[in-house]
This record gives structure tokens, C-alpha cells and sequence, in this order.
């Protein structure tokens, strides 16, 4: 984070829910290095305060709250208590998220429910909740959402439609509340290096190259990629971008970009290279 200016949101607040790992506390670490005053979210008393003492342990720039996305009057005063420490906020990133690796016969009603409930119910509750604090006109809500919400996708149909539903969300609040001066939209990451989710989902080396040569640009995405996007998102430079869902997903949402198309140059070599 050296490069960033630690002056670029001196004075703004930003709010992250799910903010204790992954792409949540990168995103919060990336605000707080250039200056702004950071509240993190997380079902986990020690884990969000162990991502706070990543920021700063003082309470002056970051403070961790603690409640279930799912749990609507939890995250109503976990927000109402970061605007009374730090003042109306800037930037909302929802960031909650549940998965697992399951197919439709193999799952509950409960199974299905649980990641529709962590994921959709627990952006709404974040971003419904989060209205009446906010900084207006020139708030921005950021939600991260995936590729399965774009491309279906087997085993994943609890989260395929969670995040369609979030992208869908994004949108019609992005209509509802424009006039209000906030702004709406959503990333959709593509693997990232390191997280959680990755290292289920290609748990061997053997597994991570194969992953990676499915992908149009052949690698994982870093953490920076994401959090340089929230910061655009949230900042002047997209002051007319609303309802919109940024994908930084080296292309995973296209579908498989295994074969090589800069060497295969003939319909013969085409028809060879072609894999279902
Ligand atoms: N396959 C099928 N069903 C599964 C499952 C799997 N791999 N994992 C959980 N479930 C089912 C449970 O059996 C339960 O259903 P049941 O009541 O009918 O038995 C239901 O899902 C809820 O599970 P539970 O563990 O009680 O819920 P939870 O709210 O504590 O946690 C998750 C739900 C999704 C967060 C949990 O699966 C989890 O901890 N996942 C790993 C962490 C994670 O998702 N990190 C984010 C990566 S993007």
C-alpha cells in the first residue's frame, strides 16, 4: 500500500461488512492507507478485532463491529454505532459471503437457504440499513458479487442465484435511490489469489494450474485489483456510474478460454484445439 496518497480520503467513512478477511479487509486496509476512517463488520468478535489491529488498534482510524449480515437489527446498530464514532458515511462494500460446493440433490432447503440468506438477504439488510447514515448526495454503495452471477454454473446453484439476485438488487436501487445522491453498483472478482474460496475450490498446485488455463488471462486476480476498483468506485472519478456490475475477473465469466487462439490460425487446427 505504498503508493497510495494518504491524504485521497482523509475525512470520508467507509463502512465494510464482511470486513474481517478476504476481499472485505483488503478493500478496508486500501481506504484506510489512504486516509479514511475505517468500520469493519464480522459475525466474529476476535476476528474482526484481529483485523483491525491490521489498521490501527487506537479506535481513531478503525474500529470493528460485530453482527450477522442475516440479522437485520444487528447490522442496523452495528452501522448506527460506526456513524455516531466516526460521523455519516462515505462508502458502504458489502462484502458478506457464504459457499460451498454442493450439488442440488445433495443440498437441504436449509443448505440452499443459508448461502441465499448470507449473500442476498445480508447485502439487502447492509445496504437498506445503511440509507439512513449516510453521507447524501455523493454516497457510494459497493457490493461484490461474483461471475456465478453472470454464468451458471454447476454445483453452485445456491450461489448462482444469490448472485443474480445481488446483481438484480444493485440495480434497482441504483433507481430507487440516484435521486437521493447514491450511488449503486457491484464488482464481480474472479478467483483471487489467497482467499478462502480458492483454496477449497483448487486445493493442489495441479488443480490451480488447470483453473488458470481455463481463464482468458491465466491467472488469479490479487486483492489490490479489487480494492483499486472500490476506490474508483467510490470516488469523483465515477461521479455518473450507477447500477453497474464491474467485472475484474480476468474474463471467468466468458466461459473456458483454454484453447489458444493466437497459435491456432486454421479451422483444422481450430476443430483440434476445441475441447468441451
Ligand atoms: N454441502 C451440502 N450442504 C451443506 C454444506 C455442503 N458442503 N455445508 C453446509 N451445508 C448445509 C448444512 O447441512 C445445513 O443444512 P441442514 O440444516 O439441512 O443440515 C445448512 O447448509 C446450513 O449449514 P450451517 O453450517 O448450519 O450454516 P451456517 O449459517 O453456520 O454457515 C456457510 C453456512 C455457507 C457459511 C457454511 O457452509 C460455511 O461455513 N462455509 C465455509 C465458509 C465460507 O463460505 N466462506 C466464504 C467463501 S466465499
Amino acid at each position: 500500500m505504498a503508493d497510495r496518497d494518504p491524504h485521497e480520503y482523509e475525512g470520508k467513512v467507509v463502512f465494510v461488512a464482511g470486513g474481517s478477511s478476504g476481499l472485505g479487509l483488503s478493500i478496508g486496509q486500501d481506504f484506510a492507507a489512504r486516509g479514511a476512517k475505517v468500520a469493519l463488520m464480522s459475525r466474529s468478535e476476535e476476528r474482526v478485532q484481529a483485523a483491525v489491529a491490521t489498521i490501527d488498534t487506537t479506535g481513531e482510524r478503525a474500529i470493528g463491529l460485530v453482527a450477522d449480515v442475516r440479522d437485520y437489527a444487528a447490522v442496523e446498530a452495528a452501522i448506527a454505532t460506526a456513524a455516531e464514532t466516526f460521523g455519516p458515511i462515505d462508502v458502504v462494500v458489502s462484502g458478506a459471503a457464504g459457499n460451498f460446493l454442493a450439488p442440488a440433490l445433495g443440498m437441504s432447503a436449509n443448505a440452499f437457504k443459508s448461502v441465499i440468506d448470507i449473500d442476498l438477504l445480508g447485502t439487502f439488510n447492509v445496504l437498506r440499513a445503511s440509507f439512513a447514515h449516510l453521507n447524501t448526495p455523493g454516497a457510494s454503495l459497493i457490493v461484490i458479487s461474483s461471475p456465478q452471477g453472470q454464468r451458471s454454473a454447476m454445483f453452485q446453484a445456491h450461489a448462482c442465484a444469490a448472485k443474480a439476485g445481488i446483481n438484480m438488487l444493485v440495480q434497482c436501487l441504483a433507481m430507487e435511490w440516484g435521486p437521493a445522491g447514491v450511488r449503486v453498483n457491484a464488482i464481480s472478482p474472479g478467483p483471487v489469489v489467497g482467499t478462502e474460496g480458492m483454496a477449497r475450490l483448487t486445493p493442489t498446485p495441479e488443480d490451480e494450474d488447470f483453473f488458470k488455463s481455463r481463464l482468458a488471462l491465466r491467472d488469479y486476480c490479487q486483492p489490490e485489483d479489487v480494492s483499486d476498483v472500490a476506490v474508483f468506485l467510490a470516488g469523483p472519478q465515477s461521479r455518473y456510474i450507477t447500477g453497474t456490475i464491474v467485472d475484474v475477473d480476468g474474463g471467468a465469466r466468458l466461459g473456458d478460454s483454454s484453447a489458444d487462439a493466437v497459435t491456432v490460425t486454421s479451422r483444422e487446427s481450430a476443430t483440434a484445439s476445441f475441447r468441451i
